[in-house]
């Protein structure tokens, strides 16, 4: 398999869960070895690409349907594309990977309990207390993937641990050549 090849990497997650942080040093990880990179991050692609949608259901397949679309289109060009979006309906992501000829999915689990415990951007108190409706994990629902490539668990790795699983695993299932061999 040429080692330039395209694919996804799609993050899957609750907020707050670690999904940007660590598709951020996968990125920087990847890159170093040659790859060329594009990171599409659920808060930046709202402020954009997907401005003007909500946490509705429907809005959210849009929204994860419009990355779907982008990563297929760079990945296809010999990009690794890389989705940070909580994508919280299975039915969307599998559509998504359905479109996709190389897809790698990452759950990056949390428990609730620690995502209220550690509350980085102070929504999910605000979530809690009814201020914000439909809030995932909380008031709306969150389906996690059935057969991801690959399980992280941010409650209890370190950062530099998930990485290196992540790591691991591309080099195993041959989405990328082994580093250290280099
Ligand atoms: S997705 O469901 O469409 O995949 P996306 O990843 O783009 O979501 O955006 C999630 C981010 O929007 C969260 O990290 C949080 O900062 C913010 N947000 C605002 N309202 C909500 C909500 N009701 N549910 C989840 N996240 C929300």
């Amino acid at each position: 398999m040429p080692m330039n090849q395209g694919f996804t990497l799609w993050f899957t997650g609750l907020s707050g869960a670690g999904k940007s942080t660590l598709a951020n040093l996968a990125a920087e990880e990847l890159r170093k070895r040659a790859h060329r990179v594009e990171i599409l991050d659920g808060d930046e692609v709202r402020t954009n690409l997907s401005k003007g949608l909500g946490f509705s259901k429907e809005d959210r397949d849009i929204n994860i349907r419009r990355i779907g679309y982008v990563c297929h289109l760079l990945a296809r060009n010999g990009v690794i594309a890389i989705s940070a979006a909580i994508s919280p309906y299975r039915e969307i992501r599998d559509e998504v990977r359905r479109n996709h000829e190389r897809f790698f999915e990452v759950y990056v689990r949390c428990t609730i309990d620690k995502l209220v415990e550690r509350d980085v951007k102070g929504l999910y108190k605000k979530a809690l207390a009814g201020e914000i409706k439909s809030f995932t994990g909380v008031s709306d629902p969150y389906e996690e993937p059935l057969k991801p490539e690959l399980v992280v668990d941010s409650g209890t790795e370190t950062v530099a641990q998930s990485l290196a699983k992540l790591l691991a695993r591309l080099e195993e299932l041959n989405y990328i050549g082994n580093g250290a061999r280099r």
